[in-house]
């Protein structure tokens, strides 16, 4: 039995793994041309091996569980399997160049910052993108600034102090309008999941600045009634925020400008080429502003056509010029929210990316991603309340506990969905399989899913009991932090 094996079927002793120090060996002697007051005489760890070493590290990678282990169904925080030619490309010798050198020893850069700032504008139907905003919810804080400045812009900036988000939202969106230093409206959604209409017309008013929306939204549903949406808040003096962390399902068939989104941000990390996970660095996202409201009434047009602040960063914008590329300010700018011109590296992934698929390519994606969510929610046993989803869908756990679902799910080797969010579907099982997944994994996950709807729920309760670190008390966990390591009899 090979170690993997071995990891789901013994206790937790035997997957024990030592700590290099705790292991036998001649102590490591320092060798240095430091001051002697600045080195150290010796250093608490073993002389080991090169397969010891390596076997070590292959074992407690072993221990975890991530996206090339298997599939990763995480609705909405979603981690796809990103193709390993970005990464290729991310490791090209040039790609590393240091952020303060000369526009004429970095054209290459400067062309692909550029360029991916054309393709991600024309996938949005925006008319500017910022490729500054490290993460998605820096993408809406950069958003609600550049709206800010547009209503200032506007003289409207002490009047619009709110702005409305359903309360199926993703959290980020209420924190970002917070930090924004505005009045958070919720809305309720209707009883099919999506934005009530009646309800919104009464939440707009002299006062909105901003409504938020994510589409489809958190429950995988398609806004049909966008249209609509956008002439009731432009009718109003208001924006219309599009949350980007959806727009795998829509890629290559329909546009948020074209739907009436004035500005939106991109979650470069989900909808194209970048790992997203707690333990890695937050990969890029960007942000842009339409210049002016689709449908606004001729007063907010007229002057916002004129004024309208660019979610565009101050000298580090890259533009055309007869004779290559260069940085440049642009007129209208909220300025910097992140050093340079962002996270460089991961605007090279994505960039990549997108090269590579084309349009015939990103259109496949979203509509493979589509048809996976479709299949594997046609396939499991609990019930999915609001249809027809898009790229992802949310089960209810029924009389079970979300959370304990996500941790037996743990015992059958497969990351859970994401689980408890959004609230209005209780006992939510938020899943989306992505387009990576083949139908044999997504079989493999179905059964999963079936096996545990099957449990009772003492069996539930005592998961997961395969893992590495089994069933944790959460509450001590987050109150008595052990933020080093410790031995495990200590
Ligand atoms: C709908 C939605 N909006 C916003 C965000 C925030 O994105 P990030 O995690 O990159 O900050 C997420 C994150 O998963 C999301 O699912």
């Amino acid at each position: 039995m090979n170690y993997t094996q071995a990891k789901w079927e013994h206790d937790e002793e035997d997957l024990y793994e030592p700590l290099l120090s705790e292991k036998d060996g001649n102590e490591v002697e320092i060798e240095s041309s430091l001051p002697d007051e600045l080195t150290r005489e010796s250093l608490d760890l073993p002389e080991l091996s090169e397969p010891e070493l390596a076997r070590h590290y292959t074992r407690l990678s072993q221990m975890n569980y991530g996206i090339d282990s298997g599939p990763y169904p995480l609705g909405s925080c979603t981690m796809k399997y990103n193709p390993k030619f970005t990464e290729d490309v991310a490791a090209l010798p040039g790609a590393s160049v240091h952020p303060d050198r000369s526009e004429d020893s970095v054209q290459g850069t400067l062309e692909l910052l550029y360029g991916l700032q054309d393709y991600l504008a024309r996938i949005g139907g925006m008319d500017a993108v910022s490729l500054q905003p490290p993460a998605g919810a820096a993408g809406e804080f950069t958003g609600i600034l550049v709206a800010k400045a547009f209503h200032e812009a506007n003289g409207e900036g002490d009047q619009r102090t709110e702005i409305i988000v359903p309360d199926s939202a993703h959290g980020t969106n209420p924190a970002s309008a917070a930090l924004g230093g505005y009045d958070v409206v919720e809305l309720p959604s209707a009883d099919d999941g999506r934005v009530d209409i009646e309800a919104l017309e009464a939440a707009t008013g002299d006062s909105t600045a901003l409504f938020m929306l994510t589409n489809p939204n958190t429950l995988g549903l398609f806004e049909r009634d966008i249209e609509q949406i956008a002439e009731i808040v432009h009718g109003a003096g208001g924006l219309l925020y599009y949350d980007g962390a959806n727009l795998n399902a829509l890629l290559g068939r329909a546009r948020p400008g074209d739907m009436g989104f004035d500005i939106m941000h991109y979650n470069v990390h989900k909808t194209f080429a970048t790992p997203h996970a707690a333990v890695v660095p937050a990969p890029d996202l960007s942000a842009s502003a339409k210049s002016w409201p689709r449908s606004c009434p001729p007063r907010g047009c007229g002057t916002a056509r004129r004024k309208a602040p660019r979610g565009r960063a101050s000298g580090e914008t890259p533009r055309a010029t007869e004779s290559g590329y260069e940085r440049f300010d642009p007129e209208h700018t909220i300025g910097k929210v992140h050093g340079f011109t962002g996270n460089w590296l991961v605007l090279v992934k994505a960039y990549a990316y997108i090269a590579r698929l084309g349009d015939e390519g990103l259109s496949d994606a979203s509509a493979k991603a589509v048809l996976n969510a479709n299949y594997l929610g046609s396939q499991i046993e609990y019930e999915v309340p609001f249809t027809p989803f898009h790229h992802e869908f949310v089960a209810s756990a029924g009389d079970q506990d979300a959370a304990d679902v996500a941790k037996r799910m743990l015992d059958y080797g497969v990351h859970p969905p994401t689980t408890k969010w959004p609230e209005i579907v209780s006992e939510a099982l938020m899943t989306e399989p992505t387009e990576i997944e083949n139908r044999e994994t997504l079989d493999e996950l179905a059964e999963a899913f079936n096996a545990v709807a099957r449990e009772d729920d003492e069996v539930l309760e005592a998961a997961p009991r395969k893992t590495t670190a089994k069933r944790i008390d959460q509450a001590s966990a987050a109150r008595n932090l052990r933020l080093s390591w410790q031995a495990l009899d200590e």
